[in-house]
């Protein structure tokens, strides 16, 4: 697929460009050069043959909490006995309990199973993550997941960026005194961060029974000081005002967006923020699809994410957010498609080195299964369609 240059918005992001019989040739890490076989140069390096299958840009995967200690089967099984998120979070569980266990949880241990699901993630053809923290919720936890973050980044062949999200639910602990662990977040976590540069962005989970917008404005205030432009968690639970505090800090993406009106897809129009949807939340949690459709025809770009987590989406073959994009999110496969490669990589800030087959782009691609149609990929839902990811 040849080149498309910065993200995709409205009725572009149904179209992808592609050359049958084609030639794709990689120097030093970066695609070089591409085109019709009939004018492939005399190449003395080594070859691979992807005869009737299709080269693809890597997906990006924009929003993931891959580092987590236990997954929560448990609460899985209450939600299908009756219970909400809501009520589980409401009673300890949820964040709560992922971060009671990954504070008891080695920095050793935690690298290990993290970097056990890259790999697994990488063999469904992702080629670069964002990394959130936010499940450790003390300063010490908070920086124990982001120094794993760190040797993530370090010991993975493909970009990994990573986001501070201290404000990712309220400690036990401090649910009569909100703003002082919001106080530890500006004055105790923030700084190491900066100091020891552990994180790229910021995160809020601004929604009903989490941060309210005015917390949430505090902590973006406070990330942008030390150069961390935010990824807001908004609009998942309700219409909270997350899309306008994202929009008001220039937020790369505001993600989720499950409850969203016209109010705030004209903010959207306005601005320079992505819209990240997150259709796996939606299929576990059983809760409302993100209106992309609504979005797309409005002239918005969306791009889609895994938001591998234990707690609400614990699945990161974006080939499946795919097919649940275009069944309930009601895209098409091309919008799906550009939603998890170029859009992606906007969302992430990597749109110059990643998301799609650009020359002098990194060489970050897949090779998929044969197919006759690019809309026969997320039609076969659930599979992984990526036979070889090729990294450089
Ligand atoms: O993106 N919504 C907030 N955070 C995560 C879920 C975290 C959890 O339940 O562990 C999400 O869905
Ligand atoms: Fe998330």
């Amino acid at each position: 697929m040849p080149a498309q240059i910065s993200c995709l918005k409205g009725a572009e992001m149904n179209h992808i460009e592609s050359i049958e019989n084609a030639y794709l040739e990689v120097e030093n890490g970066l695609i070089k050069a591409f085109g019709e076989m009939q004018n492939c140069p005399i190449y003395s390096g080594e070859i691979i043959d992807g005869t009737n299958k299709w080269v693809m840009p890597g997906f990006v995967d924009s929003h993931t909490h891959m580092v987590f200690a236990a997954p929560r089967h448990n609460e899985y099984v209450m939600r299908l006995q009756g219970k909400t998120y809501e009520d589980i979070a409401a009673e300890g569980g949820g964040i709560l309990n992922s971060a009671k266990s990954l504070q008891n949880t080695s920095e050793d241990n935690l690298y290990s199973m993290a970097y056990a699901y890259a790999h697994n993630a990488m063999a469904c053809g992702t080629s670069a993550f964002e990394i959130k923290s936010g499940y450790g919720l003390s300063t010490d936890a908070e920086i124990k997941m982001l120094r794993v973050i760190k040797r993530l980044k370090e010991n993975l062949p493909i970009t990994v960026k990573a986001t501070f999200l201290g404000a990712h639910a309220i400690p036990a602990e401090y649910k009569q005194n909100r703003q002082g662990y919001i106080d530890l977040i500006i004055n105790e976590m923030l700084p190491i961060i900066a100091k020891e540069n552990l994180a790229d962005f910021i995160d809020v989970f601004c929604d009903s029974g989490f941060y309210t917008v005015d917390e949430t404005n505090c902590i973006l205030d406070a990330g942008l000081k030390v150069g961390l432009r935010p990824k807001i968690h908004g609009n998942e639970l309700g219409l909270t005002g997350g899309v306008q505090v994202a929009v008001a800090h220039n937020a790369l993406s505001v993600d989720h967006l499950e409850h969203i009106s016209e109010v705030e897809i004209d903010c959207l129009l306005k601005s320079n923020t992505m819209p990240v949807i997150l259709p796996g939340s939606s299929f576990f949690l059983k809760i409302p699809y993100s209106p992309a459709r609504q979005m797309i025809d409005a002239g918005l770009p969306v791009a889609i994410a895994s938001d591998f987590n234990p707690g609400s989406s614990p699945h990161y073959n974006l080939w499946f957010t795919m097919s649940l994009a275009c069944l309930y999110n009601k895209m098409l496969p091309k919008e799906a498609f550009n939603a998890a490669t170029i859009n992606a990589a906007t969302a992430l800030d990597i749109s110059d080195t990643h998301g799609s087959i650009t020359n002098g782009k990194k060489a970050c691609l897949q090779i998929t299964r044969a197919f006759e149609d690019i809309n026969e990929m997320p039609y076969w839902f659930g599979q992984n369609h990526t036979e070889k990811l090729l990294v450089g």
